[in-house]
């Protein structure tokens, strides 16, 4: 039997997916060892972990590099792969939103040359170009977004708000919410054929587990 592959968003979301795997009957006892490895087997069950920078689970798993991925919606929303997702697992819920000083909500409606910073251009120029038809400057940045409408160089910015405490202490707020985001469970396409029942059997146990 060949080894099945995960690639795992590194930080919290692999350690709460590997408390979930575990009580599904897939745990993986390397990994609970202090170290800066990266890859961890399970050799009775041949399965394969690896921890890789969130951005880059759907590119692992596109290729196949790993059977199956562990991200945020947010990371898959942006990274266009080709993947099928299957599972939401619920956690690491937050929301995707667009954010600003309160009276930056007037322009977000009407104004033509709105600047928007973004981590995520992808998922910024489908909302304003494609749902609100809406023609805007993005701006991309690759953290601290909150600076962007304090320090001038936007108006708006779409980010991840989570308990919300980030932009109050920057004195914003929620403008419109764009999407519900959530850790996702994504699969290789041609995984999906070749190891189907094991797949399938996989998912079937977590999601027995999520209830
Ligand atoms: C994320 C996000 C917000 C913050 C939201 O940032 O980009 O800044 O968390 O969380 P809150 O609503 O609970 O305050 P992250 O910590 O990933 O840092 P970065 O923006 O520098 O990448």
């Amino acid at each position: 039997m060949r080894y099945l592959t995960f690639a795992l968003a590194k930080g919290r979301l692999a350690e709460q997916t590997m408390e979930l795997f575990e009580s599904a009957g897939y745990p993986c006892e390397q990994m609970k060892e202090k170290s800066r490895k990266l890859i961890f087997v399970n050799e009775d069950l041949k399965l394969k972990f690896f921890l890789a920078k969130a951005s880059d689970v759907p590119t692992y798993v596109e290729y196949g590099a790993a059977d199956i991925g562990v991200v945020g919606k947010d990371t898959i929303l942006e990274e266009r792969r080709n993947l099928y997702e299957v599972l939401n697992l619920g956690f690491g819920s937050c929301r995707m939103a667009v954010a600003g000083p309160i009276d930056s909500k007037e322009k977000l409606n009407k104004s033509c040359n709105l600047r928007v910073a973004t981590k995520y251009p992808n998922i910024a120029s489908d909302y304003f170009y494609h749902k609100k038809k809406q023609t805007v400057e993005i701006i991309k940045l690759n953290g601290s977004v909150e600076l962007a409408p304090i320090v001038g160089l936007s108006e708006v910015i779409v980010d991840i708000v989570e308990t919300g405490s980030t932009l109050k202490e920057n004195g914003l707020v929620v403008l419109e919410e764009i999407c519900p985001i959530s850790a996702r469970m994504v699969v290789n396409r041609v995984s999906m054929k070749m190891q189907y029942e094991r797949i399938t059997k996989l998912i079937e146990a977590v999601k027995e587990k999520l209830g």
